[in-house]
């Protein structure tokens, strides 16, 4: 799975993608993450990407032409077809069915925004799918798009150790996991409820389900 990731701040994303699961899926060549500057594309002197809206407002929008030009050669770098992606607080809202629909497809290109947003014809010239993790702003698109990269490749086939582990998450069953717990058995007078402990497999299997059940 291959993510190409356009944004004004690659930096951000090296602490997040140089840990856990997601550093093993890259070193495993399971994932693939490249972070594609947008400034690069600047041809201001001062490789400036925004400007004031038309028609007055607050805010800068970025400009179309270092979006297109940056994009039109990360397509180019993989003959792998992709899906652009734009992460907007006005785009469909990301759940698992959504997430799993990505998976699906073994390139994304992540197009991370800022200030008021892109320049409409940026979104007239690519078509992408906006996509929105939630209904709050964010400062910019980075960290929407690491909920999507850290959504999708624990999809991958082997990123996730067991893919009983995936298989059981929360929304792939439609039900919510119920509570869990580990050693020890007893801490501050808080004990563990006794089916667990019982090893009656078939008892903890329906335990589990009606703490599913009543959670969800
Ligand atoms: N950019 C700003 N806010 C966002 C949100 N809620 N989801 C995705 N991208 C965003």
């Amino acid at each position: 799975m291959r993510f190409d990731v356009v944004t004004l701040f690659p930096e951000i994303f090296s602490g997040y993608l140089d840990q856990g699961l997601l550093k093993k899926a890259i070193d495993r060549s399971l994932v693939n993450i490249q972070l594609h500057d947008l400034r690069a594309w600047s041809t201001d002197k001062h490789q400036k990407v925004d400007d004031r809206p038309f028609g007055g407002g607050p805010g800068m929008v970025l400009q179309v032409q270092p979006v297109i030009d940056c994009v039109e050669h990360v397509q180019k770098l993989e003959k792998t077809p992709s899906q652009v992606i734009m992460l907007t607080p006005q785009g469909k809202p990301l759940d698992q069915p959504l997430v799993e629909q990505l998976a699906d497809q073994p390139r994304q290109i992540l197009l991370c925004g800022r200030y008021e947003g892109f320049d409409q014809r940026v979104i007239d010239l690519l078509d992408p799918l906006e996509i929105s993790i939630g209904d709050y702003i964010l400062n910019g698109g980075e960290v929407a798009a690491m909920v999507v990269i850290d959504a999708v490749s624990r999809l991958v086939p082997g990123v996730v150790g067991s893919a009983e582990s995936v298989e059981a998450d929360s929304f792939t069953t439609g039900l919510l996991d119920g509570p869990q717990y580990t050693r020890p058995a007893e801490y501050r007078g808080w004990s563990v409820p006794e089916t667990l402990m019982s090893g009656d497999h078939s008892a903890i299997a329906q335990w589990r389900r009606r703490e599913a059940l009543r959670r969800t």
